[in-house]
């Protein structure tokens, strides 16, 4: 099984640029503020890994102007593609098999990426490795078993079938190896490979309308392998999707981690 085969949510369904545009709206902001703390501008030369759409990578490229350098970096790139122009440069990557694509970068994000890769270790160690000496890493990754429901209020029989399917995909993803409390460890592994200064925050929404349009884009990517699993019907999954565009359900995310440190 190659790791593209084993990444469940896989970009080349059309629900991955809906999934990228929810994740832009939801964690864009906390993203942005923290990079701008680092002071990124004019000139930085930054690593995107697991660009995923192109929300950061295009705020990269202004940021860092004609002087800079946006490495992107993807084992698929579809979504990614349409911001190739300097500074960007967009590439196939896979990060936990393959030395990293450049050096000396002033700053290396990875966001909601290294749950997913196999070989977490080498994919840290490898980011580590591209930075210079003070160079900043940003690590943000989802903690679900740390608030593990999509409706955190679960008062009625909506609320229970929402959170149901929610365990049934936490399966699915664990059962590919995804590391569900992953998001806690993050300080520690940033200071056991080495960085200083390290520091880390977490945020989620508890109702938001780009968690609706997340979910409903989730649930239709995963559909069938929910249904071929046991998990839900065909029946629970169309009472679920109206029950979600019906718009009377408060739906949260698992916390995102942010953490960060200096080489
Ligand atoms: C949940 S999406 C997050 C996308 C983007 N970082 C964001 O926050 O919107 C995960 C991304 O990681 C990519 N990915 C998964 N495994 C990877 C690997 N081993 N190396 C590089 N990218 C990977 C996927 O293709 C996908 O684009």
């Amino acid at each position: 099984m190659t790791q593209t085969d084993g990444y469940l949510l896989d970009n080349r369904q059309t629900e991955a640029g809906q999934r990228f545009d929810a994740f832009a709206t939801l964690f864009d902001p906390t993203t942005f503020r923290h990079m701008e703390r680092f002071g990124i501008g004019s000139g930085w030369r930054c690593w995107e890994v697991g660009a995923g759409g192109t929300s950061v990578v295009s705020w990269l490229a202004k940021k860092v102007g004609p002087t800079g350098r946006v490495v992107a970096t993807d084992i698929d790139t579809s979504w990614a593609a349409s911001a190739a122009r300097p500074p960007v440069e967009i590439r196939v990557h896979d990060v936990g098999a393959e030395e990293p694509p450049g050096e000396g970068f002033d700053l290396v994000h990875a966001r909601l990426v290294l749950v997913h890769v196999p070989d977490r270790e080498r994919a840290l160690r490898s980011m580590v490795k591209a930075l210079r000496p003070g160079g900043r890493l940003l690590i943000e990754d989802a903690d679900p078993a740390l608030q593990p429901l999509l409706c955190p209020d679960e008062h009625g029989p909506e609320q229970q079938l929402a959170n149901r399917l929610r365990h049934g995909f936490r399966k699915l993803l664990a059962e590919r190896g995804a590391d569900l409390s992953y998001g806690r460890k993050l300080p520690r592994l940033l200071r056991e490979a080495g960085l200083r200064e390290v520091e880390a925050d977490a945020y989620f929404p508890v109702t938001s309308t780009a968690c609706v349009d997340l979910e409903s884009a989730t649930v239709r990517q995963i559909r069938d392998q929910l249904v071929t699993a046991g998990i839900a019907t065909d029946e629970d999954i169309d009472r679920h999707l109206a029950n979600v565009a019906s718009g009377s359900m408060d739906l949260a995310t698992a916390p995102m981690i942010s953490a960060w440190g200096r080489k």
